[in-house]
């Protein structure tokens, strides 16, 4: 290797992350002056390396952190201590990790207790309650508090992240890199790897937030079957996450029922497809609040709150939460009233225009060719500083 070459770490160890940091990987490999290591935890195995295959990204390391059914301490402990020796000492210029996963924030810190300038992707995202999503948001506030640079999707992040006392030079609004990779793959039609029913509208559902374990999830999935008997023109599309607790219940109450297709998880270019052929999403995803709105398809979100607040503002999304007669009578809504829905099919893409990764790179070029000055981007809020 040549020793003159800028040292970059990347991390990602679930699903999400994989398919958001993507686009910076490819974007970074432009510039020869950089030497990159793609370091997976593998906090997810199974998903996580299903998305690296769509991606054709193989880690350099690739540290096997999954257990089944795995405690956030277990989780928290073994990354650490597996983290800290692949990074201690490497040298590494800049550490670039996205969103809120324990990966995330343990990565944050094993750079803080280092001294390694750290970069945050999808910084400032709040819901401003620690218990939901649990433990997401407390990550995210905890890895702003560490990072060097903040990648905020919108100018709302921004401001959060002001309010924190996080200085605005180094805060710049770039999007999300999930569109960079939804308008990527969405450029051509993936076969799906299942028959979808013709002449049925598409309910695509996704569900994983922890806080909706046992009951609330009980009730989610009594609303889809109350739905499958109300109206007989739709299926509900379901890939299953592989959390048992998630995975267990789903296929015990909700296999057999012809209206819907219990899945398992799909890769990132056949579920594209499948939002795209859907007539509206139920999910508590994070990045399908980002993704949806971007497709023009309506969302109902089960949560009570949302740290992406900007898509239920503009009229894109409900907070419906996880109660049975809310996701019923507002997946009614849809389904009966054309107004409604029309109101809420705009294509708009609040979280970005498909150039997220671009911008960060550059903002990276230059805080690594400028003794770790960062630039500006020519947004509103840089007069400020
Ligand atoms: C994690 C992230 C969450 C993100 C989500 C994306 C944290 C605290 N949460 O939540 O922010 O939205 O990933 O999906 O980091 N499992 C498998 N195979 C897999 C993946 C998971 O079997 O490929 C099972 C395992 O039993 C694992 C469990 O799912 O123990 C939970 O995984 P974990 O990463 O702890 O949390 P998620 O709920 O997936
Ligand atoms: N996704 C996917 N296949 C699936 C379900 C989801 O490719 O079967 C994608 C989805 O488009 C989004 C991401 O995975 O980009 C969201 O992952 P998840 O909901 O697990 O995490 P979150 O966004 O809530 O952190």
């Amino acid at each position: 290797m040549d020793k003159k070459k800028i040292k970059i770490a990347c991390v990602i160890g679930t699903r999400p992350e994989v398919i958001k940091m993507a686009p910076i990987i490819y974007e970074l490999r432009k510039y020869p002056q950089y030497e990159l290591t793609l370091l997976c935890t593998a906090q997810h195995r199974g998903l996580m390396d299903e998305m690296l295959s769509i991606f054709s990204l193989v880690p350099d390391i690739d540290l096997n952190i999954m257990k089944e059914n795995q405690s956030l301490s277990a989780l928290t402990s073994e990354l650490f201590l597996k983290i800290e020796p692949v990074i201690k000492d490497k040298h590494y210029s800049l550490v670039i990790a996205q969103g809120d996963t324990t990966t995330t924030l343990v990565t944050a810190e094993v750079c803080f207790f280092n001294n390694i300038p750290f970069a945050h992707v999808e910084a400032g995202l709040r819901s401003y309650d620690f218990h939901r999503p649990f433990p997401e948001e407390l990550n995210r506030v905890f890895t702003s508090k560490i990072a060097t640079l903040h990648f905020a999707p919108s100018e709302e992040e921004r401001t959060h992240l002001i309010l924190e006392g996080i200085r605005n030079k180094r805060i710049f609004v770039t999007g999300n890199t999930v569109i960079d990779s939804l308008y990527f793959l969405s450029t051509h039609e993936h076969p799906l790897p299942f028959l979808l029913p013709e002449n049925k509208r598409v309910i695509l559902v996704t569900m994983h937030r922890r806080e909706s374990f046992g009951k609330p999830i009980k009730d989610i999935f009594t609303a889809l079957i109350r739905l499958t008997e109300l109206f007989d023109d739709i299926v509900i599309t379901y890939p299953v996450h592989p959390n048992p607790h998630v995975n267990k219940l789903a296929y015990e109450l909700l296999s057999g029922n012809p209206s819907i297709q219990l899945l398992d998880p799909l890769p990132y270019d056949a579920f594209v497809t499948l939002m795209k052929k859907s007539y509206f999403i139920i999910t508590d995803s994070g990045g399908l609040q980002e993704e949806a709105p971007a497709l023009s398809k309506p969302i109902l979100v089960l949560r009570e709150k949302t740290e992406r607040p900007l898509i239920i503002k503009l009229g894109l999304g409900r907070l419906v939460g996880t109660q049975t007669e809310s996701i019923i009578s507002n997946a009614t809504d849809l389904l009966t009233d054309e107004t409604q829905y029309q109101a809420m099919a705009k294509q708009i893409s609040p979280y970005g225009d498909g150039h997220a990764a671009e911008k960060i790179v550059h903002v990276i070029n230059h805080y690594l060719s400028h003794d770790n000055q960062p630039v500006t981007l020519r947004n509103k809020s840089d007069k400020k500083t």
